[in-house]
Parts: structure tokens; C-alpha cells; sequence
């Protein structure tokens, strides 16, 4: 399906599904709940730590203490991203996705210490929220007292989700819009990436993929009108080609998977129901329909295939790659509920953890055959998340993948 920018425009402007709505007006809070839930957890369990808020501003540090010994002729610079700042003025995030992005970077050096450099990314809200002194903008799982209406999602991007250098730049990513361009060095903000004309704002996911070639693919979904942004950018950071794929039903997708000549979507069934506060209770489950997979052929993107399996969900996958008769093997962390996204994360703002929430996804090992047939085998019983592969076998046959257990 072909598009015009006009319309990839009305996608955006829907895409933050609830802009334009704002929050309900709070008058005096007393003692925010959930902050004295966390704080009181925080006092007894040293796990919360991971869940807190970190001090704001840059930040050096050189280790002071190294357990086992860096591999000889390791050096470079580790990058990551995540949540780190849960509360204002009081007043606690709901949900473990909404903090702001902080990005961190271990410089490692053969015979030097390892150093750390982290930095909260600077977004629109990062900026305005510092000014005010409060959470002004709602979030995926929060509405922070007397919230402002959202223009677009850019207002409520978080770039709290991952991280990624392209072609020299570094990207914090999320997954509602815009990719934010920081300075690798420094760590400072650049601001949106824009990749063309007519095309800011609009969904850049957290999980693009690296071709062998060196061509990277993305997705961002706009799941109010069952449609995907396909991105296709080339390894010199320029793109290549944006367009918008239809007919792609509207369960949450979070992560994706590329062969040498399809890109996979695994369909959950946390599906998009109607626009409501906060962002993910747009979202509601629904087992009464099949886990649709749609495999896009890379060279034209009007081509699909589709397989429907039993009802599931999933953030992330290891990867996938397909055989001469046109089978696709791809391995994800899959759950039969999306009690994580919708509970879990939220336990975790008051410091709890429940492992019937927490722990429900196991590696499966999914075989799609031609014709919509399809086995799945689940490779242990044990939970798993964050599966990985190496790199430098996106899209092609493998034999392992590593997840955190
Ligand atoms: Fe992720």
C-alpha cells in the first residue's frame, strides 16, 4: 500500500491514540500511595534499587572494583538505556515504562579502569517536566495529577526503551514516536530524529534490526488503525524508504523480526480497543482471536503471507530466518497473558514483585510453514526474557540464542 505523506500525517496525529485527551484535575494530594508503597519496600528490599530514581544531571564515575578480568583486546564503549526517573514532586509513576530514559555508557580500555557516564536523555517532556517541577504530560501507564492534553506523542516520548548507534549517531529509542539523537561522547541531547520530509514523529519502535548488508529495518505501529510504518534506512543512516502497511491487526507489538527476505510480525492479543487515559488501558486482552504472524516481503511491501496461531503475547524476539521452500523459523519469549505489561510493571512503581505476573514467557521455537501451517516447540520450562542472538546473524540459520533466566 502506497501512501501519501498527508496521510502518514493523520496517522500521527492519531497515533498517540489518546492526543488530546488530558487528565482528570486533582485538587491537594495527600501522601502519594504508591510513592509510600515504594518507599516503604525500598527500606527492606535492595532489589527496588533497580526501580528508583536516579539523581538528575551527568554523571562520571570510575569503577573502583572489577570482579574477573575483562577478556584480552576488549575495548570500546557499552551503551544502554532505561527508566530512572519515577517520581516528581511527590508523585510516582504507575508503571515501570514511564520513567525517563537515562543512557549510560562504560567506556572500557585494555589496562585502564572501566568508567561510566550516564545522562538522562533530553526530550521535550524531560525539559518541560525539569522547569516545572512536576510531571506535566501523561504517559503509557500513568496520568500524573493535572496532566496536560497531548499534541502528539513526541510530548509524552520517554526514549527510555533502548539504544542504538547509527551511522556514527547514537538513537535513544522508544517506541510511540520519534528516535532521540544524542552525541555519543557526551551523552547530550541533539533532539528528534527526523529521517525526511513529512515523516516527524511518527513511530521509530525500540527494536530495529541490522540487515548483514548493513541496512537497518523498522517498524511503528499505529495500532488505532490496524497499520504498521515500515522503515528502511541505509547503513549510511539515510533512508531509504518510510511507508505505511495496512491490514495489520492491532494487538500491542513491542519487537519484530527480519530474514534475508521477510520482515515478521508477531501479533499479540493485547489488542487496541478505544482511545482512553492511561495510554495502555487502550489496550484490553482478548483470547477470543488467533496470534496473527505477518511475514512482509522486504522487496515489496504490498506482499504478505499470514499464519494465525493459538492467542499469546510477547515483547521481544531472538530472531528469525527462512528456508528455500519459503519456511520461517523464529524463537520469542512468548506468555499465554499479558499479566506483565498490565500488572507487573505496575507492581513493580510499588516496589513489589509477583512471579504469577512477572515470570509467564518461555522461549518458543516457532516453525512457519507455506500454506498457513505452523508447529511451535518451547525450548525449556523455565521463564525467559531479553532473548539475543549474535549480531552478525539477523536473518540467517543459527543455532543458539541467549535470555535472561
Ligand atoms: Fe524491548
Amino acid at each position: 500500500m502506497q501512501t501519501s505523506r498527508r496521510e502518514m500525517l493523520s496517522i500521527l496525529a492519531a497515533a498517540g491514540g489518546a492526543a488530546g485527551l488530558s487528565g482528570p484535575a486533582f485538587g491537594l494530594l495527600s501522601t502519594d500511595p504508591v510513592l509510600a508503597a515504594f518507599e516503604a519496600a525500598a527500606a527492606s528490599d535492595p532489589w527496588t534499587l533497580g526501580m528508583a530514581d536516579a539523581p538528575a544531571g551527568g554523571r562520571d564515575a570510575v569503577a573502583e572494583r572489577l570482579q574477573g578480568r575483562l577478556p584480552s583486546g576488549l575495548s570500546g564503549v557499552l551503551h544502554r538505556n532505561g527508566p530512572a526517573r519515577f517520581t516528581r514532586n511527590d508523585w510516582r509513576y504507575r508503571h515501570w515504562f514511564d520513567g525517563d530514559g537515562m543512557v549510560h555508557a562504560w567506556r572500557l580500555t585494555p589496562g585502564e579502569p572501566v568508567t561510566h557516564h550516564a545522562r538522562f536523555v533530553e526530550t521535550r517532556k524531560w525539559l518541560a517536566e525539569e522547569d516545572a517541577g512536576r510531571f506535566l504530560m501523561p504517559t503509557f501507564g500513568s496520568v500524573p495529577p493535572n496532566s496536560q492534553g497531548m499534541r502528539g506523542p513526541d510530548d509524552m516520548n520517554a526514549a527510555n526503551t533502548s539504544v542504538m548507534m547509527i551511522d556514527g549517531a547514537l538513537m535513544a529509542l522508544w517506541e510511540g514516536g520519534s528516535a532521540w539523537e544524542l552525541d555519543p561522547d557526551t551523552l547530550e541531547s541533539r533532539g528528534a530524529k527526523v529521517w525526511g520530509e513529512g515523516l516527524s514523529g511518527l513511530p521509530f519502535s525500540a527494536h530495529p534490526k541490522t540487515d548483514p548488508d548493513g541496512t537497518i529495518w523498522n517498524f511503528g505501529q499505529a495500532p488505532m488503525q490496524d497499520a504498521l510504518v515500515i522503515w528502511h534506512i541505509g547503513a549510511d543512516g539515510q533512508l531509504r524508504r518510510a511507508d505505511l502497511v495496512g491490514d495489520v491487526p492491532g494487538g500491542m507489538i513491542h519487537d519484530f523480526a527480519v530474514t534475508d527476505r521477510s520482515l515478521v510480525f508477531l501479533v499479540g492479543n493485547l489488542m487496541w480497543d478505544r482511545a482512553r487515559l492511561p495510554y495502555l488501558d487502550s489496550f484490553v486482552w482478548d483470547d477470543s482471536r488467533a496470534m496473527r504472524v505477518v511475514a512482509i516481503d522486504k522487496a515489496d511491501w504490498s506482499q504478505r503471507r499470514v499464519w494465525d496461531l493459538p492467542p499469546g503475547f510477547l515483547f521481544h524476539i531472538g530472531g528469525a530466518w527462512e528456508e528455500a521452500d519459503g519456511t520461517i523459523r523464529v524463537d520469542a519469549a512468548l506468555s499465554d497473558n499479558a499479566r506483565f505489561a498490565t500488572e507487573g510493571a505496575r507492581d513493580a512503581m510499588r516496589g513489589h514483585v509477583r512471579p504469577e505476573t512477572d515470570s509467564t514467557s518461555r522461549m518458543r521455537l516457532i516453525t512457519l510453514r507455506p500454506g498457513g501451517r505452523f508447529e511451535q516447540a518451547e525450548f525449556a520450562d523455565s521463564y525467559a526474557e531479553f532473548p539475543q542472538i549474535d549480531p552478525r546473524y539477523t536473518g540467517l540459520e543459527r543455532r543458539f540464542t541467549w535470555h535472561v533466566g
